[in-house]
């Protein structure tokens, strides 16, 4: 059983670099309570996945970035947490507009083969073990203009709807609760099933980039530490990093 519920503490900010260098610093200098959540308007410099930059319009979306204890998971197990945090983002979403997501390895949330929100896992490390991890999640919610950005949507994009940031923030803390209490009873199964029942394009031929060059390979899984199982045509399997390869949408 967890001790802490998420969500529980809301620190709001109007501008910050970012959620994630922000919850990075109080847990530095001060107790911030485990389960803490940041959430900011605007982010001066929001930080994406393989160091690319997360652009957002200021009010319109979900900014946040958890703070977790860890301490009792293995490090081999860290993968999971990984899996439950798309998990539980992919339910408040399809809550929210009665419609099927997919996953995309390792954790975007695309809806019709567009990005609708991101994740990015920054984990404390303390004698070989983790300590607490900072979960930032950016939502796209009430933007409908991306500049450009052909594979981005949001849930007004998809609905037509506004929403109450504070009402999507509800939904997906009580989510992400459930999930995490999974990762707390060390039920793997569970996480693994529904991530890869989840999983766009499992067990169909797709494409790739590796350094500049494309292939073709049918997607097989995401093992336990997190990399991505491909099946050539010849049958021979092959596991990748995240900074290996890039899937196309
Ligand atoms: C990705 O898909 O590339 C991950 C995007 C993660 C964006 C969120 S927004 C809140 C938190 N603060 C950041 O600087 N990044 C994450």
């Amino acid at each position: 059983m967890n001790d802490y519920i998420i969500g529980n503490q809301v620190i709001k900010v109007k501008s910050v670099d970012s959620t994630n260098n922000y919850a990075a610093k109080l847990l530095n200098q001060t107790k911030v309570p485990f389960g803490s959540v940041i959430m900011a308007h605007y982010q001066t410099s929001g930080r994406g996945q393989r160091n690319s930059v997360w652009s957002s319009a200021n009010g319109n979306n979900l900014l946040i970035s958890v703070i977790l204890d860890l301490s009792s998971i293995p490090p081999s197990k860290i993968f999971y947490l990984s899996k439950l945090i798309a998990l539980a983002i992919k339910s408040s979403v399809e809550n929210m507009i009665g419609n099927e997501v997919k996953l995309k390895w390792p954790n975007d949330i695309l809806v019709n083969k567009k990005k609708v929100a991101g994740v990015l896992i920054e984990n404390q490390w303390k004698d070989k073990k983790i300590a607490s991890s900072i979960v930032g999640i950016g939502l796209n919610v009430n933007q409908i203009d991306f500049s450009g950005i052909k594979s981005a949507t949001s849930l007004k994009m998809i609905t037509s709807k506004n929403y109450e940031l504070d009402v999507v923030l509800k939904l997906l803390c009580d989510k992400l609760n459930t999930y995490f209490e999974k990762l707390i009873n060390f039920d793997y199964k569970s996480i693994d099933n529904e991530y890869h029942k989840s999983l766009k394009n499992i067990n169909t031929w797709c494409d790739f980039i590796q350094n500049n060059n494309s292939f073709n390979a049918m997607v097989k899984g995401v093992n336990e530490q997190g990399e991505l199982m491909l099946e050539f045509r010849n049958g021979i399997i092959k596991t990748y990093e995240l900074k290996q390869i890039t899937q196309l949408i």
